[in-house]
């Protein structure tokens, strides 16, 4: 059954340019924007308030599903369409933007546990329609049957050099060298895992954004949505 607005899922490896992207998207649209890469980080920091060792698998496990069930980590809604992750009540910030947070997030994503813990969340916010939820197997697990799947990615020199220059205007200590290992490194994690690992599901359109403007890969996949839209609108 189709929905008369579209699911629009945009997936691809970190600093690909996702965020920008799905947000332009989103607000072009009218759409409400879901960041679930934040969930994943929100576990971190979920695991790292309470003490639990990013590599202990059980215990940062029952520590997510603790969480979602009692609401401690739940994603809500937001002003302009968008989605805040909130953590004990509060929305965590920059503090889920750390270096440290992001190899958590790369870190607790590969248990299956937790993934599990996460569905129903981002499944709640897409079910009807009109959402851009971005991610890494948003295409390919979690609405598989998304009217839209873009599989954005970039070269990795261009993906670190974003990232730092992220860190750099937020005040992060970083330096461009760490931030392209740390890309590499979370890219190798996050594709060779064994739960729902990154990958383009087969009916994705892939975009390159490597030498493209936000802008223009927004209008790209703006056009896209415009598309199905009308397809499925009645004449
Ligand atoms: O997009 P991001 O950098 O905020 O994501 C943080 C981590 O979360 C990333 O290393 C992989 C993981 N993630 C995931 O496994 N599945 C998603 N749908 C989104 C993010």
């Amino acid at each position: 059954m189709s929905r008369p607005k579209p699911v629009v899922a945009i997936d691809g490896p970190a600093g690909a340019g996702k965020s920008t992207v799905a947000k332009g998207v989103a607000r072009a649209l009218g759409y409400t924007l879901v960041d679930t890469g934040s969930l994943y980080r929100a576990v971190a920091l979920v695991a790292r308030t309470r003490g639990v060792a990013f590599d202990d698998r059980g215990a940062v496990e029952r520590a997510a599903h603790d969480a979602v069930n009692t609401g401690a980590l739940r994603l809500g809604r937001a002003e302009h369409n968008t989605t805040r992750v909130l953590v004990d009540g509060e929305d965590p910030g920059d503090r889920i933007r750390t270096p440290d947070m992001a190899m958590g997030a790369s870190a607790v994503s590969a248990y299956a546990g937790v993934r599990d813990a996460l569905l129903d969340a981002q499944r709640a916010f897409g079910a009807d329609g009109a959402v851009v939820l971005e991610g890494r197997d948003i295409g390919t697990v979690v609405f598989p049957d998304a009217e839209v799947k873009v599989f954005l990615t970039a070269s990795d020199e261009v993906r670190a050099r974003r990232r730092y220059e992220e860190f750099v205007a937020k005040g992060v200590a970083a330096t461009y060298e760490a931030t392209l290992d740390e890309v590499r490194q979370r890219d190798a994690q996050d594709a060779s895992r064994a739960v729902a690992p990154l990958r383009m599901a087969d009916d994705a359109v892939l975009v390159d954004s490597s030498a493209l403007a936000p802008d223009a890969v927004i209008a790209r996949i703006a056009a896209l949505v415009k598309a199905r839209e009308a397809a499925t609108s009645p004449a």
